[in-house]
């Protein structure tokens, strides 16, 4: 479904900014896994997300989704394999246009020029039924331009029109993070209905540890651009907080630090 193999990034190679952003990331991910991501600021989180989506090209290595090698395939064309949300709730819609025009756009990704556009009265029934799943009235609310929703609103909305060609890969970067507590809970729990209902092939960064445990079936720890810990589907409904830090110490040798690293 998805493998990263060998996965090398150095931003601004030879200068005395050059940072190695990812060492060498190998990654498996089988159909429907939910693979859940924690690690420090810094750590190469953002920058693996982005050598899925295509927005960033690896210095070495390759990027394989459903059987095929898309290393050099642009963002564009790969996006009718990739849902992605974003931590900012302002990123992932467009607030001139109607909740109905976000949704279209969404639905047309990934089909032919000749099919997109246009809100037929069957699509109009199809996108309804698709905002029930929010359970947040937004389907009775059609015409109303996006730039009104709250951010919880329009995160809801981001996350379905990720989800709703049933993308091969789901990206989510931290997108709860911007949300107050109560708002972050809601996504949380779509996100969870979302990827369950259709059995999407998950990756979550997140700086919360108590959601990397909750949510998924597997869980990767990465610090300075390395995976440092795997656990597996076995392994992870056991796991806790005080596990993970153990783990940490064990491999990096220090105590893990209380910035908003991994503490959430
Ligand atoms: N376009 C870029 N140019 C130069 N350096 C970059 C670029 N993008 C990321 N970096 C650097 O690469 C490293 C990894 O960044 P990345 O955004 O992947 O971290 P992250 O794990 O997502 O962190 P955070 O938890 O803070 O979001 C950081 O040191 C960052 O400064
Ligand atoms: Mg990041």
């Amino acid at each position: 479904m998805l493998k990263l193999q060998q996965i090398q990034k150095t931003f601004n190679e030879g200068t005395p900014d050059e940072k190695v952003a990812l060492g060498n990331i190998n990654l498996h991910l089988k159909p429907g896994d939910f693979v859940t991501i924690i690690g420090s600021n810094g750590a190469g989180k953002s920058t693996m997300m982005n050598m899925i989506s295509g927005a960033l090209t690896p210095d070495y290595g390759r990027v394989i989704i459903d059987g095929k090698d898309v290393t050099a395939l642009p963002e564009f064309k790969r996006s009718q394999y990739i849902g992605r949300v974003f931590q900012d709730p302002m990123a992932g819609t467009a607030p001139s246009m109607t909740i109905e025009e976000n949704i279209a756009l969404a639905y047309s990704r990934n089909k032919p020029r000749s099919l997109r556009m246009g809100v037929t009265k069957k699509r109009r029934d199809i996108f309804r039924t698709a905002l029930e799943r929010l359970h947040l009235n937004l389907e009775n609310r059609l015409g109303a331009k996006v730039g009104l929703l709250s951010g919880g609103e329009r995160q809801a909305l981001s996350l379905l029109m990720a989800t709703f060609t049933q993308p091969s890969i789901l990206l989510l970067d931290e997108h709860t993070a911007a949300l107050d507590p109560s708002r972050a809970e809601l996504i949380t729990q779509l996100t969870k209905e979302l990827v369950a209902q259709d059995q999407l092939t998950t990756l979550m960064v997140t700086h919360n540890m108590q959601q990397a445990l909750d949510l998924g079936n597997r869980l990767i720890m990465m610090d300075k651009g390395q995976i440092i810990l795997e656990v597996e589907e076995e392994r992870k409904p056991h796991l806790t907080i005080p596990d993970l830090m153990a783990e940490f110490e064990a491999i990096r040798g220090e105590k893990m630090n209380s910035d908003r690293a991994l503490l959430g």
